[in-house]
């Protein structure tokens, strides 16, 4: 490889039909998913929904059941992880900690046999990159190094032998929230500079949101939704897509005509055009918190009574018990409204354009 790390473009990473099963757990069931050159993918799911096990098969830590995988060209389904062109970053540091960072950084051009002016001349600039100025920081050990810091040397190694393909399992798992928004935007600025394929492990919706070009929300070992961050979030195809991007009411509706929708009060809403709806199946009408606005009572198409805020610095997070379920909402604090417990206020929100989910089964 001879590109340098300002030239690394993404390979195409293909997933076909990968199923993980171990014993009688189907870790991962029948997943496919095919991620563009460059492209930033997550794999965004709650704890056990096989989020790692797909990551780990990418990487060729495990075996697959059955399935393929296809990086760029070439079928690496029984090629093992270091032929893969992949870096890897997983959640705990995993750095050598009687190395330097130095060291721990150009152990991986050590073992491809580089000559030592060039490993050098990749190691500091690789760390530019990262800001951490080599001067200072190339001959601290592990722990002397902040967790924030040691995520980016983690982050370097992997990136120093220019892979195609980075993998990352939660990697910002161990950081505070300052640090973990500081290492997100740096992680969109060498994305943007390096144009490598990323797919990026994760079970924070906040995460997934906002870094990535596309997430797939995965659920016992299957892909339940793939799309671009604002599509998830505004038309989650299902329930469960619904509450795993953000806060979600829901509530019930029944259909009235081909588009309009009646809620458990009798009033209507017009669903999207883009939504096709199948008469058979029951429908939850999707309102995000901040589309629902609290007004005065005159201008209200609701009336309720608050049941508790809670106060979250930039706004105020107010669950209102109305006619049509308790409906939790986002307001803005301000000096002349204050919110309580039992007050009574107005809602309003738009009535067309509706989003509409199906409603899921549930057992019992
Ligand atoms: N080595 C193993 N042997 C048996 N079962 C396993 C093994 N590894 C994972 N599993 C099971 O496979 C399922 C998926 O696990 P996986 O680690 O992929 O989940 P995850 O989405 O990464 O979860 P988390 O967010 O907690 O890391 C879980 O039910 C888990 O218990
Ligand atoms: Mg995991």
């Amino acid at each position: 490889m001879s590109a340098h790390l300002g030239s690394i473009t993404g390979s195409r990473v293909q997933m076909r039909n990968l199923t993980k099963e171990y014993g009688i757990v189907r870790a991962v069931d029948n997943v496919s998913l095919d991620i563009e050159p460059g492209e930033f993918i997550s794999l965004l799911g709650p704890s056990g929904s096989g989020k790692t096990t797909a990551l780990m098969m990418l990487a060729g830590f495990e075996r697959t059941t059955s399935g393929t995988i296809h990086i760029g060209e070439q079928d690496v389904t029984l090629v093992p992880p270091f032929a893969r062109g992949i870096g890897m970053v997983f959640q705990s540091y995993a750095l050598f900690p009687h190395m330097s960072v130095y060291d721990n950084i150009s152990y991986p051009l050590k073992l491809r046999r580089m000559s030592k002016l060039e490993i050098d001349e990749r190691v500091r600039r690789a760390m530019d990159m990262v800001k951490l100025p080599p001067d200072k920081f190339a001959n601290r050990l592990p722990q002397q190094l902040s967790g924030g810091q040691r995520q980016r040397v983690a982050l370097v190694r992997a990136l120093i032998y220019e892979p195609h393909v980075l993998l990352m399992d939660e990697p910002m798992g161990a950081l505070d929230k300052n640090l973990r928004e500081e290492l997100k935007l740096e992680l969109l600025s060498l994305q943007e500079r390096l144009r490598l394929t990323i797919v990026y492990v994760t079970h924070d919706q906040g995460e997934a949101l906002m870094l990535s070009n596309r997430a797939a929300v995965m659920r016992d070992g299957r892909i339940e939704q793939v799309a671009n961050p604002e599509a998830l979030y505004r038309r989650p195809q299902t329930e469960f897509v619904a509450n795993f991007l953000g806060e979600a009411n829901l509530v019930p509706v029944e259909q009235s005509s081909e588009r309009e929708f009646t809620l458990p009060d009798g009033q209507v809403v017009r669903s999207s055009p883009d939504i096709s709806v199948d008469p058979s199946q029951s429908y939850l009408l999707l309102l995000r918190p901040e589309e629902i606005e609290v007004c005065a009572e005159a201008e209200a198409m609701l009336r309720g009574r608050i049941q508790s805020t809670v106060y979250l610095g930039s706004s105020i997070r107010i669950d209102v018990d109305t006619p049509i379920g308790v409906l939790t909402v986002v307001a803005k604090p301000n000096q002349s409204r204050r919110f309580e417990r039992n007050q009574i206020v107005g809602l309003r929100f738009a009535t067309g354009d509706a989003v509409l989910v199906p409603k899921e089964a549930r057992a019992g």
